[in-house]
């Protein structure tokens, strides 16, 4: 009789583990009928403090330990407006990690610059700074880590490259909500934070992303840029830079506020839950959790990343783990399909009429990110955030599905 439930054994969880996502309960109702019946649907000309826009950006901006906020429509027109607000100029190059969503890169490309594709750290999944500073060139402006699944990147050695050469950096934070580095919130240490606001994300408002930074020029730059080139304080049909425009709504904002009151909460739990989850993986041959830097003051993660050793797992692959674990009941997926440069977008050139000046994008079907193809093909496994919004026992029950395919691998065989 086969014991696997992918063979037609039992499965091991058959109820529901964590919560649904989104959550949202009365907080949001109330605020969006507020909306609707004050009749202010958008911020208007400006911060004010009756616009539940305003009151998001400064209530996040302060969650993150930044100063200033400018909430926009998403998060790839979140780097966008970060990257006018840093001045890029046609083919200036950017660096970015090979490991990360394609509007990290496609935002530099929105804008005329180059992203130039690294390798990441195997021990934790983020961006490298040494091969960050291997590919700097004279043409190279700002770096753009990315804190993948919400685990804060190495901020200390990437400050001081960037110092070192005289680059900026754009912390994409789409995964960091909540997440802390030495105790500082993540999007609050580079010069400008952004973060994504989508469905997915541990804050949500449907679509939806923000700037922070700490540096006023900057978020005078930021507001412009979302505002259709408006300088704050100036006539509203005054303009004075070619901008577009990427203003949240009041829905949106009240939406995000009523995520937020929770964001301190459900951070707590997964993190509690997840420390919980890495000490029985530790037990288990065959898997392990990441290494978690003493950097790591708060991972509020997105992704749960684990790591899968096929040698040590009976030689199955990472799709065979995957397949049966979803059979026990518990849903793992993969990670991105591919490291960003290969996506047919980058090896196809397909950019259209992006003006690059006199410098030119490189072979990205040449360019190489062996750590990160080996960890996507063979070795990455990632548990959405939602399902360590329960409790105990369903961390016990998600390492007893691992437990139970690694106990019967040869089943698999
Ligand atoms: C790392 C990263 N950056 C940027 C974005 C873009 O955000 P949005 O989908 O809100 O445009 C995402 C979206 O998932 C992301 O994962």
């Amino acid at each position: 009789m086969p014991k696997l439930a992918i063979n037609g054994g039992s499965k091991v969880i058959d109820r529901q583990i964590g919560k649904d996502w989104p959550i949202f309960d009365d907080t949001e109702r109330d605020a969006l009928l507020e909306v609707l019946e004050s009749g202010r649907w958008w911020r208007g000309s400006g911060p004010s403090e009756e616009s539940k826009v305003t009151q998001f950006e400064e209530a996040f901006a302060a969650y993150q330990d930044a100063r200033y906020g400018v909430a926009v429509t998403n998060g790839t027109q979140a780097i966008e407006c970060a990257l006018k607000a840093l001045d890029i100029q046609p083919g200036d190059e950017v660096i970015v990690p090979a490991a990360t969503f394609v509007a990290t890169a496609t935002a530099c490309i929105l804008v005329n610059a180059i992203p130039i594709v690294v390798d990441i750290d195997p021990r934790n999944y983020q961006i490298d700074p040494a091969a960050v500073e291997a590919a700097i060139t004279d043409r190279t402006v700002g770096i753009i880590p990315v804190h993948y699944g919400g685990y804060p990147c190495d901020m200390e050695a990437l400050q001081s490259v960037a110092e070192s050469h005289g680059l900026w950096i754009i912390e994409d934070s789409a995964h960091a909500h909540g997440s802390q580095w030495n105790g500082r919130g993540c999007g609050s240490i580079g010069d400008i934070g952004t973060f994504s606001l989508q469905m997915g994300k541990t804050l949500t408002c449907g679509e939806g992303g923000i700037c922070l930074t700490n540096d006023e020029e900057l978020a005078k730059g930021l507001f412009s840029y979302h505002h259709i080139g408006r300088f704050e304080g100036r006539p509203f049909y005054e303009h004075h830079i070619v901008a577009s425009n990427l203003r949240m709504t009041e829905w949106q904002a009240a939406v995000a506020l009523g995520g937020l009151s929770r964001l301190e909460e459900q951070a707590n739990t997964r993190e509690e839950n997840a420390t919980y989850f890495a000490r029985g993986l530790e037990q288990i041959e065959g898997v392990s959790p990441l290494w978690r830097a003493d950097w790591v003051t708060r991972w509020n993660f997105y992704f749960y990343h684990f790591k899968f050793h096929s040698e040590q797992f009976g030689g199955i692959s990472k799709q065979q783990f995957i397949e049966a674990l979803g059979a026990e009941g518990l849903p793992a997926g993969s990670g991105h399909l591919h490291p960003i440069q290969k996506n047919p977008l980058f090896t196809e050139r397909n950019w259209g009429p992006a003006c690059f000046g006199d410098n030119e994008p490189p072979d990205y079907a040449k360019i190489e990110t062996p750590e990160c193809q080996r960890i996507l093909d063979t070795e990455g496994i990632v548990l959405a955030h939602k399902l360590f919004l329960g409790d105990k026992s369903d961390m016990d029950l998600m390492l007893e599905a691992i437990e139970k395919v690694r106990a019967n691998v040869d089943e698999l065989r």
